[in-house]
């Protein structure tokens, strides 16, 4: 299979990572999950009692290493050496993962990490900035969606599942909150890029979605 690159933006709970996740599973590309990346951050800077501004994490960008291992199981996030893949889904790093994502210096430094993994390997990355930013020359970009009714809905049926406590209320406050943080920001803010694919998932089944990203997919596989 020819090398390509895959962007998938959209806002928090529209089902880019278990859609991503799947496609790329088809595949065999590798699944990049750049809002791990942020939440990893923001788990640093929480458990270092950093606060959360410019100032305060920049110095600090050096001290924090972040590895992805791709698993049969899945992708884990290593935080300096130990595995956060659970922790970084906790509402708190949820809520500080979308205030660090606006600090310019940690954008640079993830920002950096993505683009080199996505230079020698087919890869289906997913986040914000991915098609307008990160892969401006993308194969293919997406830019997935759904209203906020769904997403929430969606969001609390994952935390549940994974055993995370919470209250549809908070969702939907969560979700909104970085609604506003992540398209607001000045810094690469999350938008639709001009020549992105825009599906709005909110009427449409897990398998809907699939269906219609691998079919652009092989479309552009076949173009060769
Ligand atoms: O996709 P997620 O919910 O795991 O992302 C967590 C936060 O990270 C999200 O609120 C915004 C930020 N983020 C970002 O700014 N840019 C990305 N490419 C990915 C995530």
């Amino acid at each position: 299979m020819k090398k390509i690159n895959v962007a998938i933006d959209g806002p928090a709970g529209a089902g880019k990572s278990s859609i991503s996740k799947s496609v790329a599973q088809k595949f065999g590309m590798i699944y990049v999950d750049t809002g791990a990346m942020y939440r990893a951050c923001a788990v640093y800077a929480i458990e270092n009692g950093i606060e959360i501004t410019d100032e305060a994490i920049t110095p600090y960008l050096d001290k924090i290493k972040i590895d992805i291992d791709y698993t049969l199981q899945g992708q884990r996030i290593i935080l300096n050496g130990r595995d956060v893949t659970k922790r970084i889904r906790e509402p708190d790093a949820t809520v500080a993962s979308s205030t660090i994502a606006v600090i310019p210096s940690v954008r640079l430094k993830l920002v950096d990490m993505q683009r080199a993994i996505a230079a020698n390997k087919s890869v289906i990355m997913d986040g914000r900035d991915i098609g307008t930013y990160v892969l401006p020359d993308a194969d293919l970009k997406i830019y997935l969606t759904a209203s906020v009714a769904e997403r929430a809905k969606r969001r609390y049926i994952e935390m549940l599942e994974k055993g995370i406590k919470c209250e549809i209320s908070k969702v939907i406050e969560d979700i909104e909150f970085r609604d506003k943080n992540d398209s607001e920001r000045e810094f690469a803010p999350l938008r639709q890029a001009e020549d992105a694919v825009l599906i709005d998932t909110s009427d449409m089944t897990f398998d809907e979605v699939c269906d219609k990203i691998c079919g652009l997919i092989n479309g552009i596989l076949q173009l060769g």
